[in-house]
């Protein structure tokens, strides 16, 4: 099978990750300091699919333009393509219709990651040729995903987000399609949810008969839509990775276990323990960064604890009094705390925000 593309969805809302992606796609937010979508474009790029589209909002592709830009550093050639309105995974296909061009393709939703990559699937996908190549895995909410009931090996329907689901199985944001599909996209009429849904046009291949094949994941795979998800993503990327150390690290700091210090990040005073990664430029001062920890480019963190956390570029986390844990903390947040009396909150904080006093 020549000439398979990729097509990365980076469109849509993202509304649940708000208000960090009031201001920037969610796609783009950091796992381990490195965009979920770069995740995509690798694994993409690992299983030989060079030739890649990349869905884009209009407000929040020109951010996605610029962080990938034309693909060369990560050995692909992408085009960009622009969906005027979220208007579902279906539509997204449909718009990308010029750029597949007859081809057979990888579809991979760009908030989605995977341990086990792409290798198999494409080599199955190669070697059977079916209409359309899905992949399941079990999750305890299937009501928020699309889920598929089987009948032994065959898949026999698919729903998305169910109230009564049939099974546990959910659709992994990874899907291989042959050409039928953009018929199969053009007939359906939108959702409840007022979108097109690639669920449906699956279907709708099953009822025509077409071969729909299914395999269940081995590995994890997370949709980072939310903040748990996310959190829970970053700690599964930070348990693979091994110690570099560029930074500068003084006489009275410690780092324990397996941790990433950028060029240019200075310790001083601080205990690392790892698995934790310290972007480039990062001050950590008298502080304490506990494992499953990213902490961005230029972060400054002093005189205070975080563990199990994402901290983005430019943040200042300061005199905090108490440990900080599970938050995602976007870019240039001031969080600090002064010794004055009276003890009161001083807050400048974005629209839906969400900040617990615990
Ligand atoms: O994550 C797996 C789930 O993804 C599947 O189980 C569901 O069957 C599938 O419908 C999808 O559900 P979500 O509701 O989580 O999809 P979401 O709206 O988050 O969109 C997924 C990605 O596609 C995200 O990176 C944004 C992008 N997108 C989304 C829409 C609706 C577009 O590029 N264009 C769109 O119109």
């Amino acid at each position: 099978m020549e000439g398979l593309k990729g097509l990365i969805l980076s469109g849509g809302a993202g509304t649940r990750l708000r208000p960090i992606t009031h201001t920037s796609a969610k796609q783009l937010v950091p796992v381990a300091n490195k965009p979920v979508l770069f995740y995509g474009i690798e694994a993409l790029v690992d299983a030989g699919v060079t030739e890649i589209g990349i869905i884009i909002a209009p407000e929040t592709g020109e951010e996605i333009r610029e962080a990938a830009g034309d693909g060369s550093a990560f050995g692909a050639e992408i085009t960009y393509i622009v969906q005027d309105k979220p208007a579902g995974l279906a539509h997204a296909v449909l718009t990308a219709e010029e750029f597949i061009d007859g081809s057979p393709f990888v579809m991979y939703l760009g908030d989605n990651l995977l341990a086990d990559g792409l290798r198999g699937l494409v080599s199955t996908f190669r070697s059977e040729e079916p209409d359309a190549l899905i992949l399941l895995t079990p999750v305890d909410d299937p009501q928020s995903y699309g889920v598929a009931e089987l009948d032994g090996e065959r898949i026999v329907r698919l729903v998305e987000k169910p109230k009564d689901p049939p099974s546990n199985l959910a659709l992994v944001g990874v899907y291989l399609f042959a050409p039928p599909i953009f018929d199969a996209a053009r007939a359906l009429e939108p959702s409840w949810r007022g979108e097109l849904e690639i669920t449906e046009a699956i279907q709708s291949l099953i009822e025509e008969g077409k071969a729909v094949r299914s395999e269940v994941v081995s590995g994890w795979w997370k949709d980072t839509g939310q903040l748990a998800d996310m959190l829970e993503a970053n700690r599964l990327v930070l348990e693979e990775i091994e110690t570099r150390i560029e930074g500068e690290v003084d006489e009275s700091s410690r780092v324990e276990g397996r941790v990433v210090i950028e060029k240019g990040a200075v310790l001083k005073g601080s205990v690392v323990r790892g698995p934790a990664v310290i972007g480039a430029g990062a001050h950590i001062e008298d502080a304490y960064v506990g494992p499953y920890t990213s902490i961005g480019e230029g972060v400054c963190v002093r005189r205070s604890e975080v563990e199990h956390s994402i901290i983005l570029t430019g943040s200042l986390v300061e005199d905090l009094g108490t440990r900080m844990e599970a938050s995602l903390l976007g870019r240039e947040v001031k969080l600090t705390r002064s010794d004055g009396m009276p003890k009161t909150l001083r807050m400048l904080v974005g629209d839906k925000s969400e900040i617990k006093i615990i």
